[in-house]
C-alpha cells in the first residue's frame, strides 16, 4: 500500500511516499479500514519534528485522523461489517493514518456521520473530540454565559465557535480582518483582530470590565498568565497547549480562576457528541484545503508556515 513514512525526524521535507506492506488483522478484536481521506494536525508536525520521540521508534507513519470504509473485520467484531462507513482517532503512538491502509481495535471506531463526504469527515475526530472535552466535560459551558476562544480560524477554533454557539454561549474569537464575516457566519459574535488589536483590552471594553466566563486558549504563549485580565470572576482557562516556560499566575488567583489543561488521547465517547451535533445540522466541519496524499508537503509547509498570504480557515485536509 501506499504510505508517508518518516525515517529521519525533521520538517516536511521527512515525509515520503513510499509502499509498504498492507497491515494483516492479527487479533480478533481488530478491524482493516480502507481510508478515504485523513487530516493534518500540529500534532503531525509536532511528532515528524520529534517532540514526542519518547513515545516511538522510527520509522513511524503519522496521522491522527481517519475517515474510510471497513475491509476487513476480526473474529471477535460483532457490531462491525466490511462495508461500514466509520471516523476516528488512531491511538497515539501507534500507527497512524497518512496511509491506504489502516488498522485499528474495534473500540476506537465511530460510526461516520451521515451527512458528510469522507473529507469532510477526516477533519473532525482529532479536534472533535477535543472541543467537547474542553468546552462541555473541562468548562462546563452553560446557556447564557460568555466565553472567549483564541485562534478562533484554526482547526479546533472553527469547530469551537458552533459547538459554543450551539450550547448557548456569547461567542468572542480572534481572527484576522479578513475573516471576520466567515467567523461570524460560524457563530461568532464578536471576532477581535488579534494582529490590531490587544484581545484583553477588547474584552473589557465589550464587557465592561466584567470578563468572559471561559477561556479558550489554543495558541499559547502567555495566555496562561495575561488571560486573567480578560476573565470575569470565578471563570474557567481552558489550555491545550503545552507550557515550555514557567509562568506568573498573581491574576488568576485575583480572579479565583479555575485551569484545565487538556490533552486528548482517543475520545470516541466525546465524538459521539459531536457526531449528534453534524447529523442535526448545527455543527459543519471546515476545510481550508484539500490535498491529495501525495502533495503531503506542502499540506504540511500550509500548516506550518506562520507567513501565508491566504490566512488558514479551518482544516487542511488529504485524500487518498
Ligand atoms: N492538547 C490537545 O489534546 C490538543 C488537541 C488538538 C490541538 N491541540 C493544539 O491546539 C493548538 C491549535 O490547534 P489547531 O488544530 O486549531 O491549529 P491551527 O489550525 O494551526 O490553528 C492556527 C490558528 O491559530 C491562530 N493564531 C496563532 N497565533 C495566534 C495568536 N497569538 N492570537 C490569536 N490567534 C492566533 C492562527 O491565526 P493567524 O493565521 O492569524 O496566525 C490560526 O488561525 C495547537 O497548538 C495544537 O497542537 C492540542
Amino acid at each position: 500500500m501506499k504510505a508517508i513514512v518518516i525515517k529521519n525526524y525533521g520538517g516536511p521535507e521527512v515525509l515520503q511516499l513510499e509502499k509498504v506492506p498492507t497491515p494483516l488483522i492479527t487479533d480478533p478484536s481488530q478491524v482493516l479500514v480502507k481510508v478515504k481521506a485523513t487530516s493534518v494536525n500540529p500534532l503531525d508536525y509536532q511528532v515528524i519534528r520529534g517532540d514526542y520521540e519518547a513515545f516511538f521508534d522510527l520509522p513511524i507513519i503519522t496521522g491522527h485522523d481517519v475517515s474510510g470504509e471497513i475491509i476487513a473485520v476480526g473474529d471477535a467484531v460483532k457490531n462491525w461489517q466490511p462495508g461500514d462507513k466509520v471516523y476516528y482517532s488512531p491511538r497515539f503512538g501507534g500507527t497512524g493514518s497518512y496511509a491506504e491502509y489502516h488498522l485499528t481495535d474495534q473500540s476506537s471506531l465511530s460510526r461516520m456521520p451521515d451527512n458528510l463526504s469522507y473529507e469532510e469527515a477526516a477533519s473532525v475526530p482529532l479536534i472533535g473530540g477535543t472541543v467537547w472535552e474542553m468546552l462541555v466535560v473541562r468548562a462546563q459551558l452553560k446557556k447564557g454565559e460568555t466565553i472567549l476562544i483564541l485562534g478562533g480560524a484554526g482547526g479546533i477554533g472553527t469547530l469551537a465557535i458552533q459547538v459554543a454557539k450551539s450550547l448557548g454561549a456569547f461567542v468572542y474569537t480572534t481572527g484576522q480582518s479578513i475573516l471576520h464575516e466567515k467567523l461570524q457566519n460560524l457563530g461568532a459574535d464578536v471576532v477581535i483582530d488579534h494582529h490590531q488589536k490587544n484581545y484583553i483590552q477588547e474584552i473589557q471594553a465589550h464587557t465592561e470590565g466584567r470578563g468572559v466566563d471561559v477561556i479558550i486558549d489554543t495558541i499559547g504563549g502567555s495566555t496562561l498568565s495575561d488571560g486573567p485580565l480578560a476573565l470575569a470572576g470565578y471563570g474557567r482557562i481552558v489550555t491545550l497547549v503545552d507550557i515550555p516556560q514557567p509562568q506568573n499566575l498573581i491574576h488568576a488567583w485575583e480572579k479565583n480562576a479555575t485551569y484545565h489543561f487538556v490533552f486528548t488521547r482517543q475520545s470516541r465517547d466525546e465524538l459521539h457528541h459531536i457526531t449528534q451535533l453534524i447529523e442535526a445540522g448545527k455543527v459543519k466541519p471546515i476545510i481550508d484545503t484539500i490535498y491529495p496524499i501525495e502533495d503531503v508537503k506542502n499540506a504540511h509547509q500550509r500548516l506550518q508556515d506562520t507567513k501565508r498570504e491566504r490566512p488558514l480557515f479551518g482544516k487542511i485536509v488529504l485524500s487518498l
